[in-house]
């Protein structure tokens, strides 16, 4: 039966027909991996914080926001996907577990502390399961504000204020290709509020930064990689993006092991936020990270639910005083691949057998895919590897509609045994008939 309220680390909050936060979630709350000593996440945020000399940090903001903080102070729209019970850890129907960590750019620009600052935090998101996703992740967010009044009183414009900061900023020799990409002018406009000058010293100021922390921080794992030949030096590279709460935006990719891969979504922070912060002077950028992605590229970690484990064979390879080198996995346990196929609940049977803490039984129409992988999650817990779609047939006559998962059973720990799998997918199965309403094949 639902929960009257959810407690967390002492408060309590009260829970409605919008919750669908599982226990599984929420106990793991308080693992803080980010600030465990010599965890390969808390390594990766002190080698980007060592990088903003002066930035203020914030480490232990609580996790559980309200949809004002993680949404509309940041100017989502409201049929933006990410409020949606499908994608996002639901408390009560005004209440999340924060998305991203820009959940609290409004609350550290309001209070004003400081021109930087950078908040590094578990995030928590409703998603696919495999080897880089994982429901709940960590990110940094930082950003840098300059104030208009204050350059004023000094004589100076703020964009000249920027520039000589953009001076002091440390100088990198890594090639920059497409330092400056072409916008889409409705997507990214310049802003009503910004002279043209001010957004380019903004921006100017913005990519010097982030570029010196991703060329420090990826060459600083030269020595650990693969593939660290001359002709494959490192390059990074600048592509417009989109977020609702900046403009222009940008991702910064970085050229690494043969790939380019994103490191990071940046851009000029949305005056609004600013003006409802109470600092409508202020003007500045925000970029947002996800540490798991960086730490398994610094150190090759080639499955995000390591970071959970409590085995020294994986704890043991990482250190802060030592450089970065290759985490070497202790074994390759065997995988297990087996299939569930079954027929969506059509809209004429009757409510599947929903626990109230989970969504109720989905319709054909409403079924989401994260709800299989939920219940993936809380049968096996870190016992499975990845679960895809492999086939998905509406029958001609009946228009009944069938899916067939594959499920990856295999433990970073050790070799599971046949009858181990086999009770895992029976359970599996049994409260996927249970909650979601659908008839097993
Ligand atoms: N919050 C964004 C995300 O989770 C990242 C971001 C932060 C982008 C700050 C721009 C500015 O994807």
């Amino acid at each position: 039966t639902i929960p009257k309220d959810i407690i967390v680390e002492g408060k309590t909050y009260p829970t409605d027909e919008w919750t669908n936060v599982p226990t599984s979630i929420v106990e793991a709350i308080p693992r803080r991996l980010h600030l465990q000593a010599d965890h390969p996440l808390s390594i990766t945020r002190k080698l980007i914080e060592s990088r903003f000399p002066g930035y203020k940090t914030h480490n232990n903001l609580f996790p559980i926001v309200t949809t004002g903080q993680n949404f509309d102070s940041l100017g989502f729209p409201l049929d933006h996907v990410g409020r949606n019970r499908s994608d996002t850890y639901y408390i009560n129907k005004s209440t999340v577990l924060r998305t991203h960590t820009s959940a609290h750019q409004a609350d550290t620009f309001r209070a004003n502390e400081s021109e930087g600052y950078l908040i590094s935090a578990d995030v928590y998101r409703r998603d696919a399961i495999d080897r880089s996703h994982y429901p709940v992740f960590h990110q940094m967010e930082g950003a840098r504000t300059w104030d208009r009044q204050q350059a004023g009183r000094a004589g100076k414009s703020v964009a000249e204020v920027i520039w000589e900061d953009i001076k002091k900023l440390p100088r990198h020799d890594v090639a920059v290709e497409d330092p400056n990409p072409p916008f889409h002018i409705e997507r990214n406009p310049l802003q009503s509020r910004h002279a043209p000058e001010e957004a380019e010293a903004i921006a100017a100021h913005l990519k010097r930064s982030l570029e010196d922390m991703v060329v420090s921080i990826f060459n600083a794992a030269k020595g650990a990689s693969d593939a660290a030949t001359p002709d494959e030096a490192l390059k990074v590279r600048w592509v417009e993006a989109y977020f609702p709460f900046t403009s222009p935006s940008w991702e910064l990719e970085v050229f690494w092991q043969g790939d380019w891969l994103e490191v990071l979504g940046c851009g000029v922070v949305s005056q609004p936020i600013l003006d409802n912060a109470s600092v409508p002077e202020r003007v500045g950028w925000a970029f947002g990270l996800g540490l798991e992605r960086i730490a398994m590229l610094l150190y090759s970690i080639p499955d995000i639910r390591l970071f959970w484990s409590k085995d020294t064979r994986f704890l043991s390879q990482f250190s802060e005083s030592q450089p970065i080198k290759r985490f070497v996995p202790f074994s390759k346990y065997p995988a297990c691949l087996k299939d569930v196929s079954f027929w969506l609940r059509s809209s004429s049977s009757a409510a599947g057998g929903a626990s109230p803490i989970h969504p109720p039984a989905p319709l054909q129409s409403a079924f989401h895919e994260n709800d299989v992988m939920e219940i993936a999650r809380e049968v096996c817990g870190d016992l499975v590897e990845d679960v895809h779609l492999t086939d998905d047939f509406t029958h001609p006559k009946t228009g009944r509609k069938s899916l067939c998962y594959r499920i990856n059973y295999r433990s970073l720990e050790r070799t599971l045994t046949n009858r181990q799998t086999n009770e895992l997918h029976e359970r599996l199965g049994a409260l996927l008939v249970d909650r979601l309403g659908v008839e097993l094949r």
